[in-house]
């Protein structure tokens, strides 16, 4: 995923467009640049790598322009080099892209047998080259529409044209694009975020929308290039604000900020005057055969932990697939079931493909995002949000407990709904769910031990983490957390699975993280902690006081609180997270923007 901004301004949007692009940065940062129409035409500043390449080009070559565009790039095609750094341009033509155009290639090859010299590798040069083409006899929105036409794929644009200085076109097509309303400006950017110093006036672009924008209006028009209206909105406060606070790393702030963000959330599905969960939506459970939950990433393992709660609590039979695996095997479904998906952006390409695919089989849809003007959100029948606050650091954390919160809830919801408990037991587990915040809170002390474990962790090649029951699924999203923030290869694993083929993996040399808290599979999983120990591999247990007791010497213990297993997945996350980001921090990897990653992927 990339982030792009537009300013048509009335001052110098240099610095403007910069800060946008530090807003963005958590979509992308393998390269960035900015354009500007200056007084000798359209000018382009790109550098390779982080931002702060592109301030030091700008220090020394500043671009004097009141109208200009901005790009940080996360590379689906080239490598991230300055001359595939955006914005591309050809002839009249300079743009920004994010997204994938498919059908690139032959587009391309037909306009190389017309005698187009290309200067990168990137798809997106194709568009502005196509773009340059058409305008040769058609006006600039007549030109836009005839290009996207021919244009496959998943994508948002923001297109300046030489000589139309006081214009910017942009389309969005899968990949979100809004529109953002200032005081005789206006503005076109990836998300509130990127909009948020100048104005949290925006409008949200549908999909196959394109807009043409001036100092002071947008003109949106739809795919048929009907002109329509795109409501103006004022979001809050919070979806234009990246603060770290006294914090080193989003990550950090993000960790710590969970029981807050659970708090909020749970408050959104419980009547605390009743003392009874209240689920927005109007989802009737009791008459649901099956939930299907569709999800990437972390988000996928948030739904694994969902399945666990739900079926023990409400005996409602739930499937969670992998998105970008689900629709390419043609899963049996039916129509009187529900699709849940679980999405922290609500942009992920494979999840809202997996959406789109059960929406077609005429199933109800519903979607746990953050982002609620994101496309899932606008494409379901429920939307569930979470109230976690923007997620800056490219490892989700703060979302994923959000995401569990609102499972939980919908646990306890449907096992009401079913029949399985009665309002008492119902009252009793709400009243558990609002311990989970400050009991987040307290697992999170442990944070000085975990640190002291991070010096002989960073120094293993491997990894392995498990868990039994839900637990399990906490293993694999600890897993990923050590994965993607460390760089050091780690694998979730039900713990009674070790013994079928994976303990050949333990050595000295390959420590084991073991999650067991005080649960009923507790014993069992000590039990496997043993068969560990019994290999001479070096053994992390993360467990509570009565879990402790079980730990040999020679074994590193983290000690939480004790807690209803219901919400042990809640209160055990911080440390599992702490403890890979506190890895991270001692092997001085970028924390908050790993090598390789972005925070959505809006390309399958
Ligand atoms: C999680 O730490 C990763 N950054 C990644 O797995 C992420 O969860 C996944 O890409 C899904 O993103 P989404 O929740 O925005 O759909």
């Amino acid at each position: 995923m990339c982030g792009i901004i537009g300013i048509v301004g009335t001052s110098s949007v240099q610095d403007r467009l910069i800060e946008s692009l530090k807003r963005l940065e958590y979509r992308g940062y393998d390269s960035a640049g900015i354009a500007g129409f200056t007084g000798n035409g359209v000018e382009r500043r790109r550098a390779a790598g982080k931002l702060k390449n592109l301030e030091a080009v700008l220090a020394g070559d500043p671009l004097e322009a009141t109208v200009g565009i901005g790009h940080t790039r996360w590379a689906t095609h080239g490598p991230p080099t300055e001359g595939n750094a955006h914005p591309h341009r050809a002839g009249r033509v300079t743009l920004v892209h994010n997204g994938i155009i498919e059908n690139f290639g032959e587009l391309k090859a037909e306009l190389q047998a017309a005698g187009h010299i290309f200067e990168t590798d990137t798809d997106t040069e194709v568009v502005a080259h196509l773009l340059d083409v058409e305008l040769t006899n058609k006006s600039p929105a007549e030109a836009f529409k005839a290009t996207l036409d021919r244009v496959r794929g998943a994508f948002a644009l923001v297109v300046m044209i030489a000589g139309e200085p006081d214009l910017l076109m942009g389309t969005r097509r899968g990949p979100p694009l809004i529109v953002g309303y200032g005081q005789g400006e206006m503005f076109l950017g990836s998300d509130a975020l990127a909009v948020g110093p100048f104005t949290n006036r925006i409008a949200y672009l549908e999909d196959g929308d394109f807009v043409i924008i001036d100092h002071k209006s947008a003109r949106v028009f739809n795919e048929a290039g009907k002109p329509v209206t795109r409501a103006v909105q004022t979001v809050a406060q919070s979806a234009t604000l990246m603060e770290k606070g006294n914090y080193r790393h989003f990550m950090e702030k993000e960790i710590h900020d969970q029981p807050e963000g659970c708090q909020r959330t749970i408050a959104a599905y419980v009547d605390t005057l009743t003392g009874r969960t209240a689920i927005p939506g109007g989802i009737e459970f009791a008459k649901l055969d099956r939930i299907q939950i569709v999800g990437c990433g972390t988000a996928y393992y948030a739904g694994l932990l969902g399945k666990y709660l739900i079926e023990r609590l409400a005996g409602l039979p739930v499937d969670v697939e992998v998105a970008s695996e689900f629709r390419y095997r043609e899963p049996a479904l039916n129509a009187g079931s529900l699709v849940i998906a679980m999405s922290q952006s609500g942009e992920t390409a494979d999840t809202l493909a997996a959406l789109r695919y059960c929406q077609a089989k005429g199933m109800r849809s519903a979607a746990v995002v953050n982002a609620v003007g994101s496309t899932m959100a606008r494409e379901v029948d429920v939307v569930w949000p979470i109230h976690c606050g923007v997620e800056i650091g490219v490892a989700s954390t703060k979302a994923f407990t959000a995401q569990v919160s609102v499972l939980t809830a919908l646990a306890v919801a449907a096992a009401r709904a079913r029949g399985r408990i009665d309002a008492t037991e119902e009252q009793r587990l709400v009243q558990v769910m609002l311990e989970a915040p400050r009991l987040m809170a307290e697992a999170a002390l442990t944070e000085d031990a975990i640190r002291k474990l991070a010096p002989e962790l960073a120094r293993a090649r491997d990894v392995l983490y498990l868990g039994r029951g839900p637990m399990f699924p906490l293993a694999l999203e600890g897993a990923l957390k050590l994965k993607e923030i460390s760089y050091i290869h780690a694998e979730g694993y039900a713990a009674g699975e070790l013994k079928h083929g994976p303990i050949a993996l333990i050595d000295e040399a390959t420590p084991t993280i073991v999650i067991a808290p005080s649960d009923p599979l507790m014993e069992k999983t000590l039990a496997n902690m043993s068969e560990v120990a019994a290999r001479g591999g070096p053994i992390i247990l993360i467990t509570d006081a009565e879990g402790a007791k079980h730990a040999s010497p020679d074994m590193k213990v983290i000690v939480g609180p004790a807690c209803d297993p219901f919400i042990a997945p809640l209160v055990y996350s911080p440390p599992i997270q702490l403890l890979a980001y506190y890895v991270a921090v001692h092997k001085g990897a970028d924390v908050d923007q790993p090598r390789n990653l972005a925070k959505s992927v809006t390309v399958e």
